[in-house]
C-alpha cells in the first residue's frame, strides 16, 4: 500500500517548510455552536493539536510552533484562564512520555515566570528531558507576546552590556525566545481571523501565511496538507527578483 504521506515528505525534498507555526484560534467558536462549555472547545483542540504534532513529525517538518496563551489571553474569565492552565499541565503530564519517545524537543516560549511553581516545574522538566531529541521541535507558546518578548530581549542586551556599533540583527535573534529556532516557513491561522495578535512579531518577517475557516478543533492533518500544498504554490522573493 502506498504511504499517503508518501508524496508530502520532507526527505524527499518535496519543498515541506523546514518549520510552521500555528494559530490555533477558534476552539470558544466550536464549543458555542454546540452549546457546550468554551473549556470543551479547548479540551478538543487539543486532539486536534495532538494529531496534528504527529502529522508533522511524519512528514518531515522540523519545526512547530504553537500559539496557545498569549499575553492578553489573561483578560479571559477566570474561569477559562484556569481551564486552559489545567489543560497545560494535563498535556504536559500525559503527552510529555510518548512525544520523548518519538523524538519530539519540546521548548516553551513566551515569558513563564508569572506562572505557578508546580506549572514552571513541570515545563522545566519536560524541556530538559526532551532536549536532545532531534526528530521535531515542538516550541509551544505560553504567555507569548511578540511585543513582550522584543522587550524582554531589549532588557537582556542592555543587562549583558552589549556594545552599541555590535548590536546587529543576529544579537537581537539571540536574545529572544525563538534563539536557535529558524523563523517560520509557512504560518497557518485556523476560525478566518485575518491577523497576527501579537504572534511571532519579529520571526515573521519573510513567513507565508495561510489562513482558514476551519475552526481549529475542526483542523485535521488533511487540512495541514492543504495548507503544506498551498505553500509549496508560493513563489518566494525576499525582496529580490526572480
Ligand atoms: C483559541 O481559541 C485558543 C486560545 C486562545 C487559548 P479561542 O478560545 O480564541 O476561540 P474563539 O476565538 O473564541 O472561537
Ligand atoms: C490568539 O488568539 C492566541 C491564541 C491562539 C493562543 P486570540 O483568540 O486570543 O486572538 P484575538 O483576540 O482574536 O485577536
Ligand atoms: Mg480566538
Amino acid at each position: 500500500m502506498i504511504n499517503k504521506t508518501d508524496n508530502l515528505n520532507n526527505n524527499n525534498n518535496q519543498n515541506v517548510p523546514n518549520h510552521i507555526a500555528i494559530i490555533m484560534d477558534g476552539n470558544g467558536r466550536w464549543a458555542n455552536q454546540r452549546n457546550i462549555p468554551r473549556s470543551l472547545g479547548h479540551r478538543a483542540g487539543v486532539e486536534a493539536l495532538k494529531n496534528i504534532v504527529k502529522k508533522s513529525a511524519d512528514i518531515g517538518i522540523k519545526y512547530l510552533t504553537l500559539f496557545a496563551f498569549s499575553t492578553e489571553n489573561w483578560n479571559r474569565p477566570e474561569k477559562e484562564v484556569s481551564a486552559l492552565m489545567k489543560l497545560l499541565k494535563e498535556f504536559l503530564k500525559k503527552e510529555s512520555i510518548r512525544l520523548h519517545k518519538n523524538g519530539v524537543k519540546i521548548t516553551v516560549i513566551g515569558d513563564i515566570t508569572l506562572f505557578s511553581d508546580e506549572l514552571i516545574n513541570q515545563i522545566t522538566k519536560v524541556e530538559e528531558m526532551t532536549k536532545m531529541n532531534k526528530k521535531l521541535t515542538l516550541s509551544i507558546a505560553l504567555n507569548y507576546g511578540g511585543r513582550n518578548e522584543i522587550t524582554r530581549a531589549v532588557k537582556k542586551i542592555i543587562e549583558n552590556n552589549y556594545k552599541v556599533e555590535d548590536i546587529d540583527e543576529h544579537i537581537i535573534n539571540q536574545n529572544l525566545d525563538t534563539k536557535g529556532i529558524p523563523d517560520p516557513d509557512l504560518l497557518i491561522r485556523t476560525s478566518g481571523e485575518y491577523r497576527l495578535s501579537n504572534f511571532l512579531l519579529w520571526q515573521c518577517a519573510y513567513t507565508e501565511f495561510w489562513f482558514t475557516d476551519i475552526l481549529w478543533p475542526d483542523f485535521t492533518p488533511m487540512d495541514l496538507e492543504n495548507a503544506i500544498k498551498g505553500y509549496q504554490n508560493r513563489e518566494r522573493r525576499f525582496g529580490s527578483v526572480k
